[in-house]
């Protein structure tokens, strides 16, 4: 069962178990009985069953305030309209927090320059790379890998509803006001050189002309065109996504999981990049032992 479910579950048990004391607390104490006391009870048995049925941590932070925000929103007054808006944007935003366990975060800066130091160290200087972001979010790191000169292709797939139109709508804005998108050549060779030059000249020819951000489930799109995969999800897909990688990446190409390792696959290097949140990069190169 969805997690979700099973929360909201627990909540409407903990309504029940809350009836039944109220019935039976006029025994001992003298009714009424403020909204305040009656939530608190409520935090408390939901609080009980969500650590009985073990569920992770962070939901336990979710089912105690819970109870509290309907209770804050009805002090308030706060009109349904908003409260199912607000509702409504955040099942838009992470729609694939409910269906695949994947919620949306996003990559840093400090993460993205890591991915452009693969490219340069990686790859051969001469082999144009085809960059493939799985749940590509707002396209922040779809847009920066198009930039660098090796990136012939810089995709990214994604399927909740509003990252995927935001990152649409920030493509549209590139293309219109910065025209074609920034050459920021990586100056690996002096320039005006003509090593560049030539090295200029052969990214130019296998360069596809924009970044492409794709309404495309992860899960149904091939990875075999990408020389380099990146994933920033959650420990729950790795097992299954590992197998679609193995399956369909060719050998010697980049899988590269944030924070998420392969459980029981060696990574072939791990990155610790020193931002405020310690990111650890996974890299995994496709061998034919994976397969
Ligand atoms: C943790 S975010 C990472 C966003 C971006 N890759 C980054 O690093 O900044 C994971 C994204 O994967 C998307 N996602 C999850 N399951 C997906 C699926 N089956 N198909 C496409 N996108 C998916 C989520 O909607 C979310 O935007």
């Amino acid at each position: 069962m969805p997690k979700i479910f099973l929360a909201l579950f627990l909540q409407m048990l903990s309504l029940v178990g809350l009836a039944g004391l109220v019935m039976v607390a006029p025994q001992w104490i003298e009714p009424p009985y403020s909204a305040f006391w009656l939530v608190l009870v409520h935090s408390a048995l939901v609080l009980s069953l969500t650590i009985v049925v073990r569920m992770n941590r962070w939901w336990w932070l979710i089912q105690v305030l819970l109870p509290w925000m309907w209770y804050w929103a009805l002090m308030l007054k706060v009109d349904p309209w908003i409260s199912l808006g607000v509702f409504i944007l955040v099942v838009l935003v992470f729609a694939n927090a409910f269906s695949n366990r994947v919620p949306l975060y996003l990559s840093n800066h400090v993460t993205r320059k890591a991915l452009k130091k693969m490219v340069a160290e990686k790859f051969d200087l001469y082999r144009p790379v085809r960059f493939l972001d799985i749940g590509s979010g707002f396209g922040g790191n779809v847009f920066y890998m198009h930039q660098l000169p090796q990136v012939s292709e810089s995709h990214g797939v994604e399927t909740a509803p509003i990252p995927y139109l935001v990152s649409r709508v920030r493509q549209w804005f590139l293309k219109t006001f910065t025209g074609r998108l920034k050459l920021d050549a990586n100056a690996a060779l002096t320039k005006g050189s003509p090593e560049q030059d030539d090295l200029t000249q052969a990214y130019e020819e296998n360069r596809v002309s924009s970044p492409k951000i794709l309404a495309r489930d992860l899960w149904k799109y091939p990875l075999i065109e990408y020389d380099f995969v990146y994933a920033f999800l959650s420990t729950e897909p790795m097992p299954r996504l590992w197998e679609k990688v193995v399956e369909e990446m060719p050998v010697g190409s980049w899988f590269v999981s944030n924070s998420f390792p392969v459980p029981g696959v060696e990574p072939t290097e791990i990155w610790q990049l020193s931002d405020r949140r310690e990111t650890i990069l996974y890299l995994y190169q496709i061998a034919p032992s994976h397969l």
